[in-house]
């Protein structure tokens, strides 16, 4: 089964992480696939909405971190850079349903969804810091806007795990509800939009996108740069080898 569960009802494309043994880690063949399932859907004029989700005890745990040990993403075509920008540009609403840990781009890529619903057993953490790098997906940029200079600023660099109320303090999800219910309702919240008329919801969604769109884009591109610089240090190799000599231990 592929590591990148694609389910379409109606209207609505779903994407789901499915790598439960490694707790949904996303590798490079992983970004490929959700860069194709997104531009396919942004093609299909039959799709309205997309919606991410994971498994009830992880949506994701972020990069896979042997496979980035391995591959680094050192040049802007790496499959995790055109990933982000795939995503960060989609015409079309995306909705995600959160329920268990969201670690990395797994709470960073919130920021680029129209509506995210955690289930009140989620999860998140942006340890980009602790593992020597920087905020990635425009998170530096987007996080300020949305939980304040101060709350993005301590969430950022301490990259301390915070539950589900917390993010919606954040402004990174929409609503909290039982962890059992969170994926029945992001559906239904993705077919209420998918019923609305099309038209309407892309015109909206640019215009809510573009008063940022191009300091998004930018950003993209500063902290790219910055993460695969990094990732050359010592402080970021001593982190990516701790976390695989753990595994190996
Ligand atoms: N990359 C690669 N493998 C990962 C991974 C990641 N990001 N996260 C988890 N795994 C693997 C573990 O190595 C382990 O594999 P193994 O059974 O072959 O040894 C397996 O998934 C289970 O992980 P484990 O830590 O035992 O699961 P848990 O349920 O106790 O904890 C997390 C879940 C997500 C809290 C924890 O795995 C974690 O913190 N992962 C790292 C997250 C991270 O730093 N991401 C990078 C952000 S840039």
């Amino acid at each position: 089964m592929s590591d990148i569960l694609g389910t379409r009802r109606g209207a609505v494309q779903a994407l789901g992480f499915n790598r439960p043994a490694k707790r949904n880690a996303i590798t490079t063949a992983m970004y490929e696939a959700l860069t194709a399932h997104i531009a396919q859907a942004e093609r299909d004029e039959e799709v309205r909405v997309l919606l991410f989700h994971g498994a009830p005890e992880v949506f994701t745990s972020g990069n896979d971190i042997e496979d980035f040990a391995e591959r680094p993403p050192f040049t802007e075509d790496a499959p995790v850079f055109r990933f982000l920008r795939t995503m960060s540009e989609a015409k079309k609403p995306i909705v995600a349903a959160v329920t268990g840990n969201a670690v990395g781009i797994g709470t960073t890529m919130l920021l680029h969804c129209e509506l995210a619903i955690a289930g009140d057993n989620a999860r998140f953490a942006m340890p980009f810091v602790q593992l020597g790098l920087v905020p990635e997906f425009a998170s530096s940029y987007l996080l300020p806007l949305t939980a304040g200079y101060k709350g993005a600023a301590e969430l950022l660099l301490l990259g301390e795990a915070f539950d589900a109320k917390r993010a919606l303090e954040a402004g990174i999800v929409t609503r909290v509800v039982p962890a059992e219910r969170a994926l029945d309702e992001a559906w239904a919240i993705a077919e209420r939009l998918a019923a609305l008329p099309a038209k309407s919801v892309l015109l909206t969604k640019a215009l809510l996108k573009s008063s940022h769109a191009s300091a998004v884009r930018e950003r993209l591109a500063v902290e790219s740069g910055h993460f695969g610089a990094l990732l050359k240090e010592p402080a970021a190799r001593a982190a990516l080898a701790a976390f695989l000599a753990k595994r190996k231990a």
